[in-house]
């Protein structure tokens, strides 16, 4: 894929930093980071995002997150005492991930790269994790082929991607499509924003295939809300009713493994 798509990817994510558009609040305040941490973890608990990332294992180990966001994935390493490194495709996200840094009092490495050209050598983190990233990147295959360059043998790969057979993209975006008359593709990539140059979604079977270089996969489904998949007037629908279903249509398919 050319140079000119990844420029395509860094001018929507430069424009549209993660959820900014639903905070109302100044880019990069304490009120910011605090309504997006509440954000984000009614979408994904508390609870499950410690046994995802395994924050306490890393503790003192060298941890990249690839597509770092705002910093809320490193800032919980850091807090824990791991090393941590961020690297994301628009500057505005390392600043902002410097600024959570500095309200959480915690010390990191931050840089603009793409994961499809880490700047660190080969076989140095303990622990990589790329978290809704890697469905937007030009190329996936490079990008994953980095990612495993940069880990330790034996190193912790996370990643989470679109999920092909989601409530989302097996029921609301079929119905959207008749409404607005968008593809299920423009309705996919628009899941972050309007504009969004790229979005893929992966069932099981190809995530798995695509890292077959990994050992011990673990693959798995979650994050199903009523906000989601519902229309306005049924969400009196809690959340725990779609508790049971989020395993199996959740629009979040998440992928630990290891480095060999
Ligand atoms: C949906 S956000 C997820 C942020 C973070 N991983 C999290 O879970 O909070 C996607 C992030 O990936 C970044 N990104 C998109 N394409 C990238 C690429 N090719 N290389 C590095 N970062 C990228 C965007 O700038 C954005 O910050």
């Amino acid at each position: 894929m050319s140079q000119l798509r990844i420029q395509e990817v860094r001018s929507f994510w430069e424009a549209n930093p993660l959820c900014a558009a639903s905070i109302p609040y100044p880019l990069g305040t304490k009120e910011y980071f605090e309504y997006y941490d509440q954000l984000r973890e009614a979408n994904e608990d508390l609870s499950f995002s410690k046994d995802l990332h395994e924050y306490a294992k890393f503790s003192d180990r060298k941890v990249l997150d690839v597509g770092s966001g705002n910093g809320y994935i490193l800032g919980n390493y850091a807090q824990h005492g791991a090393q941590v490194y961020g690297v994301d495709i628009t500057q505005i996200s390392i600043e902002l991930c410097q600024r959570r840094f500095e309200y959480l009092g915690v010390h990191g490495h931050f840089s603009v790269a793409s994961v499809e050209e880490l700047p660190f050598a080969s076989g140095v983190f303990d622990c990589v994790c790329s978290m809704g990233v890697l469905h937007h990147t030009p190329d996936i295959k490079k990008a994953i082929g980095e990612i495993s360059r940069v880990l330790k043998p034996g190193g912790r790969l996370i990643i989470m991607v679109y999920h092909r057979n989601s409530a989302l993209y097996r029921l609301k975006f079929p119905l959207m499509r008749l409404v607005t008359g968008k593809s299920l593709q423009q309705l996919v990539n628009e899941v972050d924003g309007l504009g969004n140059p790229k979005g893929i979604v992966f069932s099981k079977t190809e995530i798995k295939s695509l890292l077959n270089n990994f050992r011990d996969l673990d693959v798995f489904v979650g994050a199903l809300k009523t906000w989601m998949v519902l229309p306005k007037s049924l969400r009196f629908i809690s959340d725990g009713c779609l508790r049971r279903l989020e395993n199996y249509f959740g629009w979040f398919l998440y992928v630990k493994g290891i480095k060999p």
